[in-house]
């Protein structure tokens, strides 16, 4: 894995869309994405650039259970207001969460991504090591699913509603082997918050018991964060 300490998340934004850059230029046609606050500055600077992405297609990892895409706290209004209004692709593709219709909307995904082949992968990390909605125990080798949220994610995207009742309990999301088929793979992490998750994901065990461990077999991995991300490393 490759780590690149960032002052902030502006640097670190910066530094993705560099490589987001030289990706387009390799030929990339899919970008995987995702939501959260750890890639904001990095769509900001896709917007703000002179970037036409509408030969591009979009997959995003993951999207809550019962929540319409038109509701502010979906992950689609979220791709929409952050990145898609202003540079829309050619096609974006993200789960649609309803819990009546999962199983089908499983395989339309797993689709989905056998026919788009993910060349570069953004990710950031929960605080459990979670990657997409891959809680600790999910299988690498798992493939989309739906998901019964942890308890400790509920509280932490409880932030972004009115109240925790309000935060969904289940989500639909790539699984940990449809993240690992990306050809490149960004992950963002900031803060102390995920120092936890940094040190197992870089130099803990391989295990399902922290999902972004995952990325220790992948061949092409950056990890851009802080100084505080980065905090609890020994190297
Ligand atoms: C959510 C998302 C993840 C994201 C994580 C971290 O649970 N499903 O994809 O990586 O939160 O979010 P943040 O970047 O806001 O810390």
């Amino acid at each position: 894995m490759k780590i690149i300490e960032v002052q902030d998340q502006i640097e670190g934004g910066k530094v993705a869309f560099d490589l987001f850059k030289e990706k387009l230029q390799e030929g990339a046609q899919t970008i995987g994405l995702a939501t959260g606050s750890s890639p904001l500055e990095f769509y900001k600077q896709i917007r703000e650039s002179d970037l036409d992405l509408s030969n591009l297609i979009s997959v995003n990892l993951d999207e809550y259970v019962g929540l319409t895409g038109d509701d502010p706290q979906s992950y689609r209004y979220f791709m929409e207001k952050n990145l898609f209004d202003a540079k829309p692709f050619k096609e974006s593709y993200l789960p649609i969460g309803v819990e009546e219709t999962a199983e089908q909307e499983v395989a339309r995904y797993n689709q989905i991504l056998e026919e788009h082949p993910v060349d570069l992968q953004i990710l950031g990390v929960g605080r459990n090591g979670h990657i997409g909605f891959n809680e600790p125990g999910t299988s690498f080798d798992s493939q989309t699913h739906l998901v019964q949220l942890d308890a400790s994610t509920i509280e932490a995207n409880s932030r972004f509603f009115d109240k925790i009742e309000d935060v969904p309990t289940k989500a639909i999301s790539m699984g940990i082997a449809n993240i690992l088929a990306a050809k490149s793979i960004v992950l963002f992490a900031y803060g102390e918050s995920k120092a936890q998750a940094i040190k197992g994901t870089v130099e803990g065990e391989k295990t399902e018991e922290v999902p972004a461990s995952a990325l220790q077999g992948h061949p092409d991995v950056t990890i851009i964060a802080d100084k505080e991300a980065l905090s609890l490393l020994s190297r």
